[in-house]
Order: C-alpha cells, then structure tokens, then sequence
C-alpha cells in the first residue's frame, strides 16, 4: 500500500559526483513536471562549509551542467527554494544534533534519509539518527551501493543499519531497477500472454546478459580498483537483470510478491567455485586501444600503477530450477568495450525437424533481443523465406520484427532512474529496491567466484580497449556451441 508522500529529503553527500550528476538534476526534472510532493523539502549535507544560498547555487550550476540544452528557470527557482543546507561531519554528535534539529523542523510528516556517501558511514550515520531521534517510525533510508566489499561487510552494514531501521523502512538502490527499459522487461513478460509459455528450458536455448560500456574509470580509480567489474557491476546491475529475466510471475506487482520471486532466482544460482572457475568464468582488463576512432590508454595508465583490477567479466551460469535446468546464462560486463550496449538476449531452440531440406541449410534459430541502452528496442528474429521461384528448395533467410520504443513513444519524455525512484521512496513503495536477502545471496555467489579466482590464481586477461573482451570470453561460449551476440 503507499504511504504518505515524505515531506523532507536528507541527501547525505550533497555536493558529491552522484549529487551533481544524477540526483539534483532528477529532483529538477521531477520538479519541472510538477511530480514532487507540494510540501517536499531537501536538506542537504556533506563537510562542506555552504550556506543555504551557497548549496543552492552549487545545486544550480550542477543542473545547468547536466542538462546542457537549457533549464526552464521557474522550476529551477522553485527547486532551489526547497533546497536548504547543513554542513555536518556525520561522525561529530553535535553535528548531528544539529542536522537533526533542522531536519526536525522542516519535516512536516515521513522524511527519507538519503545516504550517497562512503557506504562504511552508512552504520555509523543510521546509528546517529537514531540517537537524535530521527529513525522511528514514518523515517525511511536509502542507501547507495556498493553495499559492502563482500558477504561479511554487506551484512555487517545491513546489521548496523537495522539497528535503527526496519526492513521495510531500507530502501537499497540499484539504478538499473528504476531504468524505463528495465521494468518495460516486466511489461514484455507478464503483460502480453505469447511469451510466457516459451520461456523456459523446454524453449529456450540459451541467454546472454550483457551491460557493456565505453568510458574507462573516468576519474574514479580509487573506488573502483577497490572493487572490478565483478562487485561494481555483476553483483548488482547484472544479477537484478538476471532475477527480473529468469524469476517466476510475482501474483502482483508490489514489494513483497517481486522480491519473494527474485530471492529465489538468486538461491538458485548454481555456485561457481574451485576449478569451475576456470571453465566458467573470464576476468579481463582493458589495454591501450581505440574507441570510436579514438586512442586511449590502458587501465593501469588510467589508474596510474599496474593493478589486478578486473574491469571485465565473462561466466556462464545456471539457474538450478525446474524452469531453467540446463540453460546456460552467459552474463559479461566490463569496461572500454566495443559500444554501449546493455541487452539481454534469448536464443530459442532449433525447430525439431528441417522440412525443407538442405536448401533449409542456413536456418537459425528464433531469438528475442530485448535492448535496454543506448536505445531501448525489442526485436524477435525470425526465419522467412528468401523472394524466389525455389527450383533448388525453398530457402530461408533471417529477418528481424522491430520495435523502436523511443519511436512508439515519441512524444513521451524518458524518465532518468532517479525520479523514479525518489518518488517511489517518497511514497515509501520499496518494489524497485533491493531487499537485504538479496543482496547477500548475491554477494555469497560472487564471493564464491572472487574467492575462486583467488585460490586458483587466476589473473585478468588483457584484452584492447575497443573490443568485446578477452579472447578467452569467446571461447566461455564457444566451447558449447553457442556465440555471443555483437
Ligand atoms: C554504476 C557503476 O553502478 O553503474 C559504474 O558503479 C557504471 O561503474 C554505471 O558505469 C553504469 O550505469 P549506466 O546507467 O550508465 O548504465
């Protein structure tokens, strides 16, 4: 059931990357359309030393920078005088008290802490609500990933967060959950009747995930050689895709019925472990190369020292369940890779019997390419018959049924991650986050695999900037017949 719209949004990290470059931007275009709450108001905080008037110009010159083709100013005015400021390091009691008696006077009803700093604050800055009497009832919390570095921290973060929190007062994001394209996969599934019966084992062949990237590390070398491909990106934004593709159909869309069904895609993970690792998995790192006709250096220059960092992750995985036995999911993301493209793909069986005869030859089978960036498209691919008169046999070739979105869509605004899930937090509706169960099955499973590699000293493999991976990543695939879609 939602619950009364919040009325006061701490964002903690105010003047950091995420703030700038996502959050503020989308509390703009949610404020220019008229979607936030009448009385919503944001606190911001960090260490910085602003003033109102100061954070209000900085939210300003962070809009304007994203959004590069213009701001309308009456929305931005009206924004900004939501905006208030209190300098705080979260670590000092006084500061916080004094944080808390700010936010206790512009709260007229819920509030919703945001915390977008260094995850180790996330106890220590729940635990300081608390105290000042900011983490009963009606106070909810959302937290950034990365959610720890491992099982042990996720659930030492998760203990300390609900010390003060209950589980239904977490929101934990993961962007790609508030991504159009994303929930239009819960559209393709449960809202047309023709795939359903198709989409298991029986039918399906094989699935590729795929979330692959230009950009490099962009300046933020420090966090993620700390982290890789595998707990930036796999962990996460790879297994959500994975849970909303493979999961049963929740009875409803709310948070219980869709978490309910996700947690148990991710308890079906067959565990990638010992030497298996080596057969099932692929760490790579990007080399100098080119992208879009364009040098650039490899991940060591960018980071400035030699690292063993992987910025690229093949496996194949199996979901050990009644409707997936024996197909394999072949998930991969990395960093500096041919082109943006984040897509899931499913191949369909072969047809059981060829009746046209050699002629038939180059039949493929049937797939359904579901692409959620740069542009989000569906496309089911099917075999029709080549124009002729056949004296040699009817011949067949491949032909693809297209559905642009953004063309059948076109006058309807693509809404950014965030003003999603900002309203949803605000109406206290947590399908579109994560639960914590989730979240530490799925840092278990890639312990598995990172603790794997270790064990096995398996190092990344090198791979240019500019390409699809290690070669090694071909053969993951290739080994079982199956190619990856480029
Ligand atoms: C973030 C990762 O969670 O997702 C980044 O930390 C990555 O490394 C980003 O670049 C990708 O998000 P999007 O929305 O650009 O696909």
């Amino acid at each position: 059931m939602t619950k009364p719209s919040a009325s006061l949004l701490v964002l903690f990290g105010a003047t950091g990357d995420l703030a700038q470059r996502m959050l503020l931007p989308s509390l703009y275009d949610l404020q220019r359309d008229g979607m936030l709450p009448a009385d919503l108001r944001v606190l911001g905080t960090s260490r910085s030393a602003l003033d109102d008037a100061g954070f209000r110009e900085h939210a300003a010159a962070a809009i304007r920078r994203q959004r590069p083709g213009g701001t309308d100013e009456a929305p931005l005015r009206a924004l900004l005088e939501r905006l208030s400021y209190c300098a705080a390091d979260t670590q000092q009691p006084e500061a916080m008290a004094a944080l808390a008696a700010q936010a206790q006077a512009l709260r007229r009803g819920d509030m919703v802490s945001h915390l977008s700093t260094a995850p180790r604050m996330y106890g220590p800055i729940c635990e300081a609500l608390g105290q000042q009497g900011l983490g009963g009832p009606g106070s909810r919390v959302m937290l950034e990933k990365p959610l720890g570095h491992d099982l042990a921290s996720s659930i030492a973060i998760n203990d300390a967060v609900a010390r003060v929190f209950d589980e239904e007062r977490v929101f934990r994001v993961d962007h790609y959950l508030g991504k159009e394209g994303v929930q239009n996969l819960l559209a393709l599934r449960f809202g047309n009747a023709m795939f359903e019966p198709l989409w298991n084992a029986r039918h399906i062949q094989q699935v590729q995930i795929t979330v692959a990237e230009t950009m490099g590390v962009e300046g933020r070398g420090d966090y993620y050689d700390h982290s890789g491909a595998t707990r930036d990106m796999l962990q996460n934004h790879l297994l959500q895709l994975l849970c909303l593709t493979a999961m049963e159909p929740p009875s409803q869309f709310d948070p219980s019925a869709v978490r309910n069904e996700k947690i148990k895609v991710l308890r079906s993970l067959r565990a990638i472990e010992g030497a298996d690792v080596a057969s099932h998995s692929v760490a790579g790192q990007y080399t100098a190369g080119a992208i879009d006709g364009q040098a650039v250096p490899g991940y060591g220059q960018d980071l400035g020292r030699a690292s063993h960092t992987e910025t690229f992750v093949a496996l194949r995985a199996h979901i050990d369940n009644w409707r997936w036995s024996g197909v394999p999911f072949y998930l991969r993301t990395g960093k500096r890779m041919a082109r943006r493209s984040t897509e899931i793909y499913l191949q369909f069986r072969a047809v059981p019997h060829a009746i046209f005869g050699a002629s038939q030859g180059a039949a493929q089978p049937n797939a359904l390419v579901i692409r959620l960036q740069p542009e989000e498209r569906i496309s089911l691919e099917l075999m029709s018959k080549t124009p002729g008169l056949d004296r040699d046999g009817l011949k067949l070739s491949p032909v693809a049924l297209n559905l642009d979105l953004n063309d059948a869509f076109e006058n309807v605004r693509r809404r950014s991650a965030y003003e999603r899930l900002y309203l949803d937090a605000l109406e206290g509706n947590g399908t579109l986050f994560v639960r914590r169960d989730e979240t530490e099955t799925a840092w278990q499973w890639v312990d598995g695999i990172l603790g794997a590699w270790r064990q096995q000293g398996l190092a990344p493999r090198p791979y240019p900037a500019g390409t699809w991976g290690p070669s090694q990543a071909v053969s993951l695939a290739e080994r079982y017949g199956h190619s990856w879609r480029e």
